[in-house]
C-alpha cells in the first residue's frame, strides 16, 4: 500500500518535541494507512522505531539497502534533502484507548440527574478515558444536592468577598459611637457575645466543609458554594475573635448546653437534612440574631463584624432554603424525614439548659445600654421581639419549603433554644 500522507520533521527529534508532528499527521489517518515520515534528526530511525512500538504502530524503513541518504541519516545532515525517511502504518491501539469512553455530562448546561461514581474527578463534559479510580462519593444524585440558584449564588459569593484586615477598623481599645470609651460591663457583653458567635461559626464551618468532601465534584457550582461558605464562616470566626480581643481581656464563657446543641448539628448524617437543621433553621435563626447585635452595636467595630458576616449569611440561608425546597418538592414523603430530625434534635437536647444564660442577659444588656431599671426593661422586651422574629422567620422558611402553616409553628417552637 503506498503512503499517503507525509510528515517532514526537518531537523527535530522525538526527544525534543517531533512525536507531536507525528501524532498530529497520524490523527487524520484510518488505522492501516501509511504515514511517510522524513527527517535529518542523527537518532530519528531508532527513536521512531520506539515510540511507534509505545504507541501500537508498525515502522518500516522506507529506504532502499544501500540508499545514500539513509547512510547519511545516521550522521546529522546539512539542510537540503531528508536524509532519512521511513513508513508508518497506523495501529489499532489509539482507537481502542477510547473505546468505552463517556463524556461526563455536558460542561455548559445543567448537570445530570445522577454523576457516576467512575467520572471521577473529571472536569464536567470531560471525554472520561475508562479505567480510572471511582470518587467514592456520597452524594451522586442531583436532588439530593442540588438547586438552580446554585450557580447564582456562587457567583454572588465570589464577588462579595472582603479582607478581614481592612473592612473593620481595629484601632483599640473600641470607642462608643459618641467618641467615649465603651463602657466596661457593655464591653464584657460584646466579648461573651462574640465567644458564643465564635463557637457557633465553627460548626457553621465544619458541616459544609464535611459534605463537601462526600460531593460528587460532578456538581461542581454546589462544591463552589460549599467552598466559599466555609472561608465565609472563617472570616467569621476571625473577625468575631479580633472583636472580642479588642479590649485587651480575656474571652467569655462556653457553655455545654450551647456545645451540646452544635454538636448535634456535626453529627447529622444527611446532606439535605444537615443543610436544613444549619442553614434553614440555624443560620435563619442567626440573621435576626445578627441584625439584632448590630442594630444594639456599642461601638463601630461590633457593627461592622455583624453586618458583614450579615451580607454572607444571607446566602448561606439562600441555599439552604432552595436546596431543601428543591428536594421537598422532588420527593414530597422528604417533609416527613426534615420533621423527624427537628424532633430528634429537640430530643436529644431536651435535658440541655439550651442558650447559655450569661449570652442571653449580655444581649439584654447590649440592648438596654445601660443599668438602669427602665433600660433593662427596655432590653429584656428587645430581647423578647427578638425571638418572636426569629419564630416568624423560621415558620416563614418552613412553609416556604413546603410546610402547612401549623406544623411551621410546631417545627419551629422545637428549634434549639441556643439559636443555631
Ligand atoms: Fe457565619
Ligand atoms: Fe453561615
Amino acid at each position: 500500500m503506498p503512503a499517503s500522507q507525509l510528515a517532514d520533521l526537518a531537523d527535530l527529534g522525538l526527544d525534543e518535541g517531533g512525536h507531536l508532528l507525528l501524532a498530529r499527521a497520524l490523527a487524520r489517518l484510518a488505522p492501516g494507512e501509511r504515514l511517510t515520515v522524513t527527517g535529518r534528526h542523527p537518532a530519528l530511525r531508532i527513536h521512531l522505531a520506539a515510540w511507534c512500538r509505545e504507541h501500537g504502530h508498525q515502522a518500516a524503513d522506507a529506504d532502499p539497502p544501500g540508499d545514500d541518504a539513509a547512510q547519511a541519516g545516521r550522521t546529522r545532515a546539512g539542510p537540503t534533502g531528508p536524509a532519512a525517511a521511513m513508513v508508518v502504518v497506523k495501529g489499532r491501539a489509539g482507537e481502542r484507548r477510547w473505546l468505552g469512553a463517556v463524556r461526563a455530562g455536558d460542561a455548559a448546561g445543567p448537570p445530570e440527574t445522577r454523576a457516576d461514581q467512575t467520572w471521577g474527578l473529571a472536569a464536567r463534559g470531560a471525554l472520561v478515558e475508562a479505567g480510572g479510580p471511582p470518587i467514592g462519593a456520597q452524594w451522586s444524585q442531583r436532588e439530593h444536592v442540588w438547586t438552580d440558584i446554585a450557580p447564582r449564588l456562587y457567583a454572588a459569593a465570589a464577588a462579595s468577598q472582603w479582607d478581614p484586615a481592612t473592612a473593620v477598623d481595629w484601632t483599640a481599645p473600641p470607642r462608643a459611637f459618641s467618641g467615649s470609651a465603651v463602657p466596661e460591663e457593655i464591653e464584657r457583653a460584646v466579648v461573651q457575645v462574640m465567644t458564643y458567635l465564635v463557637e457557633n461559626e465553627q460548626a457553621a464551618l465544619i458541616i459544609p466543609a464535611r459534605l463537601l468532601s462526600q460531593l460528587h465534584p460532578h456538581y461542581r457550582e454546589v462544591m463552589q458554594l460549599l467552598a466559599s461558605q466555609a472561608a465565609d464562616e472563617a472570616r467569621h470566626v476571625e473577625v468575631f475573635t479580633r472583636r472580642a480581643l479588642l479590649s485587651g481581656g480575656p474571652l467569655g464563657a462556653s457553655s455545654a448546653g450551647g456545645r451540646a446543641s452544635l454538636q448535634t448539628l456535626l453529627a447529622e448524617p444527611d446532606f439535605t437534612t444537615a443543610s436544613f437543621l444549619l442553614s434553614v433553621l440555624g443560620e435563619g435563626t442567626f440573621l435576626d440574631l445578627l441584625h439584632f447585635i448590630h442594630d444594639h452595636a456599642p461601638d463601630q467595630a461590633t457593627a461592622d463584624v455583624t453586618r458583614l458576616a450579615l451580607r454572607d449569611e444571607a446566602r448561606h440561608v439562600a441555599f439552604g432554603v432552595a436546596h431543601t425546597a428543591h428536594l421537598a418538592r422532588a420527593e414530597k414523603s422528604y417533609l416527613g424525614t426534615l420533621r423527624q430530625s427537628v424532633e430528634r434534635r429537640h430530643a436529644t437536647l431536651l435535658d440541655t439548659a439550651g442558650l447559655n444564660a450569661e449570652v442571653f442577659d449580655s444581649l439584654v444588656l447590649l440592648a438596654a445600654g445601660s443599668w438602669s431599671p427602665e433600660a433593662i426593661r427596655r432590653g429584656w422586651q428587645a430581647v423578647r421581639d427578638l425571638q418572636d422574629r426569629m419564630d416568624e422567620g423560621r415558620r416563614r422558611r418552613l412553609a416556604f419549603i413546603g410546610f402547612p402553616d401549623d406544623e411551621a409553628a410546631e417545627l419551629s417552637a422545637l428549634h434549639t433554644r441556643n439559636f443555631m
